[in-house]
């Protein structure tokens, strides 16, 4: 009864059509087995990942070294709750300490939401500790983030569509357009901003990069007033665009900055990583997970961590990055589809041209059935992220049949 792979996909996926909150649409395939930048759905058919799990399956699927991390500590101990010590989450937290080389202190947990969650929960503790009324604890974010979907990330979500049909959300947020330092700036005039909360790159609103020095500027808008700089690098950090922590490229020192996606590698775990200003902020019982800081998850992550700080996947980044904008360039150039290609390191975005616009799932729809995989940003943005440690070939195959998607979309 394990072997599934009898199981025609249709009677599987109506499983989904029955039984699933209908709050995902997948694509129609049932992916069965993965090896670096590729996978094999239930009819043995293959294709070139562009899309990583989400951004997370930064070092390829089934990475032998992670396996051999998950597996060997399986096989040891599973689960402690943090009423008790076991090793892998007191290592990882020092590594991730001296890896981010601002933090002092980390929280783990098991989402970027959480993550978040918890970044969140402790800017206004710190607030609070400074004797700032709850109304002077207003935390900053930008329209087209993305911050997770529970109810207070979804809050700091500046994107009215995630939000719709939760009211009433949480209090104390403030809104602001992305790059927009004018604006941000009489957004904290009145000084009661606790925090000013960013993706360095976002992801899920566009693939749309700070611009250059608005990090610098974010930051000296947070020391003008008195307010903590949070980082969200759930998406971009992790060597994704680079460097192993987004915004080293940006210059900057982040008083918190959060973490999930491919610090797992496709096991779920997030962190909190707290700077000197704040990282004693919370003591005993301010804050707590079942889950964060499992042993399982935390042993994969260390693995994940040593791996993606390497400058080995920094060097293949930066071929891999050249390598899919200039194929990307190469097809626009055959089939005037893209208005504008973004974003840095191995997070892409190519954004439809305006005849094409909210056309992004149909294309996707056609990738998939060329054999790639690959992501939207919004209707009107196609999202390239894939593993850290695609090859020359991987990348090519996954260019051509791209190509080829798009050649029978427009025709
Ligand atoms: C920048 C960013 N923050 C937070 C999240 C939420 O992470 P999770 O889905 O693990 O809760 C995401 C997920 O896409 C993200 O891209």
């Amino acid at each position: 009864m394990n072997d599934t792979t009898a199981v025609p996909a249709d009677s599987l996926t109506a499983l989904a059509g029955r039984y699933w909150l209908p709050v995902y649409r997948p694509r129609d395939l049932v992916l069965e087995r993965g090896e670096g930048a590729r996978l094999w759905d239930s009819a043995g058919r293959d294709y070139v990942d562009l899309a990583a799990g989400i951004a997370v399956c930064s070092l390829g699927h089934c990475d032998p070294d992670l396996t051999r991390a998950l597996v060997d500590q399986a096989g040891r101990l599973w689960h402690t709750s943090n009423a008790f010590y076991s090793e892998p989450p007191l290592r990882l937290a020092e590594e991730l300490v001296t890896a981010s080389r601002f933090a002092k202190r980390v929280f783990l947990c098991n989402s970027g939401a959480e993550a978040n969650e918890a970044a969140m929960k402790l800017v206004r503790k710190w607030a609070s500790e400074q004797g700032r009324a709850p109304q002077q604890r207003v935390i900053v974010t930008f329209r087209g983030s993305f911050h997770g979907r529970t109810l207070a990330t979804v809050t700091a979500t500046a994107q009215p569509k995630y939000q719709a049909g939760y009211e009433p959300l949480p209090g104390g947020f403030r809104y602001v357009d992305f790059n927009d330092l004018t604006g941000l700036e009489v957004a904290m005039s009145a000084g009661d901003v606790a925090a000013v909360m960013l993706e360095p790159i976002q992801g899920e609103g566009g693939v749309t990069p700070a611009a250059p020095g608005f990090l610098r500027g974010v930051r000296e808008l947070c020391d003008r007033h008195g307010a903590l700089l949070v980082l969200d690098e759930i998406q971009c950090g992790m060597g994704r665009t680079g460097s192993l922590f987004a915004h080293w490229q940006d210059d900057v020192v982040p008083d918190i900055v959060t973490l999930a996606k491919a610090l797992g590698g496709g096991f779920p775990v997030g962190a909190m990583l707290a700077g000197p200003k704040v990282a004693e902020v919370m003591q005993f019982g301010a804050h707590g997970s079942t889950f964060g800081g499992n042993p399982l998850a935390s042993a994969v992550a260390r693995v994940a961590l040593r791996k993606l700080s390497s400058p080995a996947i920094q060097t293949n980044v930066s071929r891999q990055s050249t390598a899919l904008r200039n194929g990307l360039q190469r097809i626009d150039d055959a089939l005037e589809v893209f208005a504008q290609i973004r974003g840095r390191g191995l997070m892409i975005g190519a954004q439809l041209r305006p005849q094409y616009a909210g056309r992004a799932g149909e294309i996707l729809d056609a990738c998939a059935r060329q054999g790639l995989l690959a992501l939207q940003a919004g209707p009107d943005v196609l999202r390239f992220v894939p593993s850290l440690t695609i090859t020359d070939a991987e990348l090519a195959d996954g260019l051509e049949r791209l190509e080829a998607a798009l050649r029978a979309f427009v025709e």
